[in-house]
């Protein structure tokens, strides 16, 4: 690896992250800023994109093709649909997909469009390394199937349609989007979140009270997983 890119959507996302860093260069591109520092030996760009799949999008290929990432980390919160998830837990996606992105008027699969696929994969990797801090330090952790899109889900209704269609543990609205750009550009990924409501009916009361919290769960396993990187 010569240079990581560390995600999160919104602000409060990489915030945790940033208080763990010094002597950071900020350069403005394409209305956003961008981080650039050294930790551990390690060049890092840490950014937040702005909430959706078109920004994380652009977040992410500016991180690969303009700064030159070639392996990515994103953190952040994720709207809960595996029951033994609760606020605060954490979820590394082993996969993920569009649950958003709709031709079935075509006869296609939800998700998917041609020369496309309805899951993308995670780094086993990273997945491992990630793993394997858990367990020295005693995190729990749920590998699962992220689903994203550009609402923020607030229903039941909405929530049982992608668990049932997509099998998905945790939804979100950037994962996928980020997978789908560092699996076409060849760049390994990790995507890990924690849980800050539930996607129904209290989600966007539980999201304002949790974004904080669960954020500062995900960037503080995130931390300890970058300290292994280098290891
Ligand atoms: N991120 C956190 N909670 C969410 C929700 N309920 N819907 C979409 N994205 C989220």
């Amino acid at each position: 690896m010569t240079k990581l890119a560390i995600m999160g959507a919104m602000e409060e996302e990489i915030e945790p992250l940033l208080a763990h860093f010094d002597n950071v260069k900020v350069t403005e591109f394409a209305k956003n800023k961008y981080y650039e520092l050294t930790y551990n030996g390690l060049d890092i760009v840490v950014a937040y994109s702005k909430i959706g799949k078109v920004f994380a999008s652009l977040t992410a290929t500016t991180m690969i093709e303009k700064f030159g990432c070639d392996t990515l980390l994103f953190s952040g919160v994720a709207g809960g649909i595996n029951p033994t998830l609760k606020i605060g837990d954490l979820i590394i996606a082993k996969k993920l997909c569009q649950h958003d992105l709709d031709i079935t008027a075509f006869g296609h699969p939800h998700g998917f469009v041609p020369e496309g696929a309805v899951y993308v994969e995670t780094s086993k990797e990273l997945r491992q390394i990630a793993f394997d801090v858990a367990h020295e330090n005693g995190i729990e952790v749920l590998e699962g199937t992220i689903a994203t899109g550009d609402q923020f889900v607030h229903s039941s209704e909405r929530k049982e349609f992608i668990e049932s269609t997509f099998k998905a543990d945790a939804l979100e609205m950037e994962g996928a989007s980020v997978a789908v750009i560092c699996d076409a550009l060849n760049v390994p990924f990790f995507i890990l979140r924690a849980i800050s409501d539930t996607a129904d009916m209290d989600a966007g009361f539980d999201f304002d009270e949790f974004l904080k919290s669960s954020a500062k769960n995900s960037a503080e396993y995130l931390i300890k997983i970058v300290n292994k990187l280098n290891n």
